[in-house]
């Protein structure tokens, strides 16, 4: 399906949007976006807001992310040698303790954008230095090779690319890529379009195309695929899956029944 609602969105997408969904895309604009001055602020203190949301969330929002190893089976191994995953954008450790909880034979280094949250890494009852490694960084500054030392098997981006500036996504993953051995890959899960979240955003909260911020500063970007495919392609990946994943979200005490989309992709690093 190809832009059937003429609002300017150009690619694939996984469903249309009825009449009311469409007017609710309009009254996202009908106070203009976001002034500069405060986009460059919220860019300027991204780290910050991160920092305040585990601050006040501690480790009570994510939960535990049981569905990985169904979903990324390349996660699994032969178990027999043991791999290096990179976790970027980690949070409180959500998807990669389950991992480890499950006995894979992984070395994770662990970063994040808040210093408190790999705090709570590091205070996790199963934080042991000899399976991982937690540090805090930008990954649209910090070279992520100088802390992972010969170049990792696995880099997993779990809701993390849509957390990052539009203009800085070719920076983050030009420092994944230089960051991944020769034949490793990246895992990707993150907002598709048309997510139920992204429809829900009121006037006063859109910041650009698909680019909104929360009421805590923290902003999310909601992917087309080939656009998300574009952007590893350009820094050299090779595409191997990416599409649209869908789940129904039931909240009864909260009059919630809502269509997720996400979108799941694999990316390879070339071996030559
Ligand atoms: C939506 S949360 C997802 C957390 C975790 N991946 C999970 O799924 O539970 C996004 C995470 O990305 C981190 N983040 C945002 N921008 C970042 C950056 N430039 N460098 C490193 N981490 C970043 C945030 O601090 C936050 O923990």
């Amino acid at each position: 399906m190809t832009c059937p609602e003429g609002n300017g969105v150009l690619g694939h997408h996984l469903r249309s949007l009825s009449s009311e969904e469409v007017e609710r895309l309009k009254r996202q604009e009908s106070r203009g976006l976001l002034p500069v001055f405060q986009q460059k602020k919220l860019e300027l203190e991204a780290g910050k807001n991160w920092d305040k949301f585990y601050k006040r969330n501690e480790t009570r929002f994510f939960k535990d992310r049981h569905w990985t190893t169904r979903e990324f089976q390349d996660l699994i191994g032969d178990g027999m040698v043991k791999r290096t995953l990179l976790e970027v954008g980690c949070g409180v450790g959500n998807f990669f303790y389950p991992l480890l909880e499950d006995g894979l034979n992984l070395f994770v280094y662990a970063c994040d954008f808040s210093p408190r949250a790999i705090e709570f890494v590091e205070s996790h009852p199963m934080y042991d230095e000899t399976k991982v490694s937690a540090f805090q960084c930008d990954i649209t500054q910090d070279e992520l090779l100088e802390k992972t030392g010969q170049g990792v098997d696995i880099i997993s981006l779990i809701f993390v690319l849509s957390a990052i500036h539009p203009d800085k996504f070719q920076a983050a993953i030009s420092n994944l890529y230089r960051c991944l051995r020769p034949g490793g890959m990246v895992l990707v899960r993150d907002y598709g379009l048309y997510d139920m979240a992204m429809l829900r955003f009121g006037p006063g909260s859109k910041l650009g195309e698909r680019l909104y911020v929360r009421q805590d500063g923290t902003r999310a970007y909601y992917f087309i695929e080939e656009e998300l495919a574009q952007l590893f392609e350009s820094v050299g990946f090779v595409t191997e899956s990416n599409s649209y994943v869908t789940r129904q979200t039931v909240n009864k005490k909260e009059g919630i029944d809502a269509q997720r989309i996400f979108i799941q992709a694999k990316f390879v690093k070339p071996e030559q």
